[in-house]
Order: C-alpha cells, then structure tokens, then sequence
C-alpha cells in the first residue's frame, strides 16, 4: 500500500441545460474567466493558479457530472488507480492522458459507493499568473454532498483516497485533504446528490464586493452573511440560474495537519454561536434548504430561468 492521496480540491463538472447562459452567469455575475471551449464543454478558472474550477457541459437537464481532485504526481495517481480498483470502487474509468484544452495530465474516473462521479488528476497544467481581484473567487474550496450513507461515505474517502477526519455535527461529517479545515462534506439526508459548492474570496471585503454583484443582477442572498462554526468561514449563499447551491467563502480555518483534533457532535450542539457564530445569518431561506436537497420545485425553478433572463438581458 502507497501513501499516495488526494492533495487538494480542482473543479466541479456540471451539466447544464443552456450552456450559453449558464456560461454567461458564471463569467458576468459569479467571476470566473472562460479559458477553453471545446465540443459541449466550456472550462473557467479562478483568480487562482487552478487550470480551472469549474466545467460547464450542455446536458438536458442540470445535474453534477464529477468533483475532480488532484493529487500530487503521476506516479500517485497511478497508484490511487490501482487502489480503487482493488477497493472495488464503481465504474472505475482507464487511466488516461486528459485533453490539452482541459490542462492535460493524467488520470481517472470513478464513483462513490452511492454512485456520485468523481475523478483524479495530476500533472494538469497550472497558470502562472494569479490575477490580483479580491471582488472574484480563487478557487474551489468545498463540496459538501447529501448522503443517505454517511458512514459508507466517510470511509471510502478515507480508507481510499486518503481524507482525515475534520469535524462532526448532528447534520455532517466534514473530511479534508489539505491544510482547509474540509474540502468536502457530507450531509445527512435523502442523496446522493450536490448540496452545495463553494468558492474561496481573497477576504471579506471580496466575499461582500461578490455579494453584492450578486444582489445587484437578481439573486437574493439566501443564507449569511454569517460565519460557520465548523470551519470558522464565513459565508453566502446563493441559487445559480440551473438550481445548484453556490458559495462565496472567505477565512476558513486552516489546520495543522500534524496536531488539528476534530470537534465531536456533542461539542458543536453545545456551541453558543449557532447556525452562526456572529449570532447574525439565522436559518437558511425555504427556498435554499429544498435546493441544498434538490428538491426545488417546477416553480422555483422557472424564477431561477426568469432570474437569468433578467440578469443576462435577454
Ligand atoms: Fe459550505
């Protein structure tokens, strides 16, 4: 057994059923930059040194197509390869050189026990300039998934791709694979399916210059701003024109991987600065706690196309 893992969190892959506007959407009002097109994928980037954080693909309906994960080099990836293998993981895709457009390198497809699609990479291709706007996100900082195999979940980041346990409430399981307090989560519910996706911000100026932009071009701020618990970040949250939840997050903790303890369930319900530490975000809005679940209605979801038609002039 290697001590190869998964070192970081690269992008999200999301099928989309208008990839003009939902292109449009993340460019204008969310802040990332088109960097490639190519067949029924369009690639964006951050202000970060990430190829890209984030894959749009024309599909008939909204759906997630993979989380993509890096680790550190071609030699880890192969060997996280042969591991998922041996594990069993489900569908698990060749290991293949990835396309030019996308940042090449090397690497594979697979899915969680629930059957979410995931993918790992190494040696993509890395920007070298970092643009300097703290008003747009540097890159993807967490996923959080629903659940309704949290356990199962949990083990399988761990045991194959090599998660450490970050935290635990009544409502989550949160795991990391790098110095972020977690890159991904688990929420206990109804899944497998997105619940949310989160964006870092330089800081909180940034976080609030992106709310803002936000509110000014239709979309309501439905959770924050407030700060977590877990985590300390601070965050907002918003609906996208396709139904997903995202966040704009800034400050979140950042742990020493050698001495960080994780905090229990018992210690977050007894916590003071519940849902938020500033006593100051409340609750999520109705609207956001049915799309964190994907249960957003046929309604909802035409004021999330009447939103985007707004915004986007058309
Ligand atoms: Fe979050």
């Amino acid at each position: 057994m290697t001590d190869a893992r998964i070192s970081g969190l690269r992008s999200v892959e999301l099928g989309v059923p208008d990839l003009e506007v939902s292109s449009d959407f993340y460019r204008k009002v969310w802040g990332l930059e088109e960097i490639a097109a190519e067949g029924d994928a369009i690639y964006l980037r951050g202000t970060g040194a990430e190829h890209h954080v984030v894959t749009l693909r024309q599909r008939p309906k909204a759906e997630l197509l993979a989380v993509h994960f890096s680790t550190s080099d071609r030699t880890a990836v192969a060997a996280l390869h042969a591991r998922a293998k041996a594990y069993g993981a489900d569908a698990v895709s060749e290991l293949t050189e990835l396309p030019r457009v996308a940042g090449g390198g090397l690497g594979f497809r697979f899915r969680t026990p629930e059957g979410l699609p995931m993918a790992i990479s190494a040696d993509v291709a890395q920007h070298a300039d970092v643009i300097a706007d703290r008003a747009r996100p540097t890159k993807l900082t967490h996923v959080v998934l629903n659940s309704a195999r949290i356990d199962d979940q949990t083990s399988f980041f761990r045991d194959l791709l090599g998660f450490r346990h970050a935290d635990s409430t009544d409502m989550m399981e949160f795991i990391r694979c790098c110095s972020d307090h977690h890159s991904i989560a688990y929420a206990r519910g109804t899944g497998p399916s997105l619940n949310h996706m989160a964006y870092e911000m330089p800081n909180f100026d940034g976080l609030m210059r992106g709310a803002g932009r936000m509110k000014q071009n239709g979309f309501n701020i439905e959770w924050g701003v407030g700060r977590h618990g877990p985590g300390n970040n601070i965050f907002t949250y918003f609906i996208e024109p396709n139904g997903f939840v995202t966040e704009y997050t800034t400050e979140v903790e950042q742990v020493d991987e050698a001495t960080y303890v994780p905090n229990t369930a018992e210690y977050w319900r007894n916590f003071p600065g519940r849902p938020c530490r500033w006593n100051m975000a409340g609750h999520p809005s109705n609207r956001l706690k049915a799309a964190m679940s994907g249960e957003l209605t046929t309604d909802e979801n035409l004021r999330c196309e009447e939103v985007m038609a707004r915004t986007l002039g058309r």
